[in-house]
């Protein structure tokens, strides 16, 4: 990631989204589906960006992919879903990497690459484009990549949160920025309470014409979107999956 950019969400996962990330096991069942629908070829080599505690690169992994990758931002994460794997005699690899900046890996590395559970949304504002450049740079010619974001108009209360939070930003002379928004829980459960305090770390949350045109942009065709409780019933309404081909 660039030195002169703060990656706020990083620490935040580090401190209050540890326990909520890896130890969660259950894969919902609008995942499953997509991950069974363009995950096709066993051979090929797969990428998981945010890879958390390895709940879905293991799935990945269970699906019959041999050469399977996760990376996350926090390094402590990646410690924990190594040992789960030598644990599981797994061949998954996990490494420290960050979404911005894959250093990490090659040009045209991977088959597939799994940007679900909206890891790019977590990506300061600056470096989203830059993030989409960077995952499109490591997939291969004719590769797949799922992505999710976080769908703006999928909560009917986020325009009035954002005023709010716009309105404090402007009288304390931050930067308003009308889709980034701070997290209202921590570890999942207990409300956050510096919400409206100064200099939060904030998501981003996408409409979907312009992402689409952001990725299109970059050079990525678009194959599929739909919202997670439009794949699956008991999906998540707020995940907008976006299937793309290179
Ligand atoms: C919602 S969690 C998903 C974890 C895991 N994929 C799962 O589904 O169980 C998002 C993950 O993205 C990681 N993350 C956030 N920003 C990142 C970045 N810039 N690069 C890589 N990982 C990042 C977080 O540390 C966190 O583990």
């Amino acid at each position: 990631m660039s030195d002169k950019v703060t990656n706020l969400n990083k620490d935040f996962y580090a401190e209050h989204m540890m326990d909520s990330t890896i130890y969660r096991q259950d894969v919902w069942p609008e995942e499953r589906l997509m991950l069974q629908k363009y995950l096709t070829d066993t051979k090929g080599s797969v990428v998981e960006a945010g890879a958390g505690g390895g709940r879905l690169t293991f799935f990945i992994e269970q699906l019959g992919f041999e050469n399977v990758t996760g990376f996350d931002i926090v390094p402590e994460m990646m410690e924990f879903a190594q040992k789960e794997s030598d644990k599981r005699s797994s061949k998954a690899k996990f490494k420290t990497g960050d979404a911005s900046n894959l250093t990490i890996f090659e040009d045209e590395t991977f088959d597939y690459l799994v940007y679900i559970q909206q890891v790019l949304c977590f990506v300061p504002k600056e470096l989203f484009h830059t993030s989409i450049e960077e995952t499109y740079r490591v997939a291969k010619k004719g590769s797949t990549t799922l992505f999710t974001f976080l769908d703006y108009d999928s909560r009917i209360y986020n325009p009035i949160l954002s005023r709010i939070i716009n309105f404090l930003r402007k009288m304390r002379g931050e930067e308003a920025s009308k889709y980034h928004l701070p997290w209202l829980k921590l570890n999942d459960t207990q409300f956050n309470w510096k919400l409206f305090a100064k200099n939060q770390p904030s998501v981003y949350w996408v409409r979907r014409n312009a992402i689409l045109k952001e990725l299109e942009q970059v050079g990525f065709s678009i194959v599929e979107v739909e919202n997670g409780n439009k794949i699956h019933k008991d999906g998540n309404k707020g995940a907008l999956y976006v299937v793309c081909k290179k």
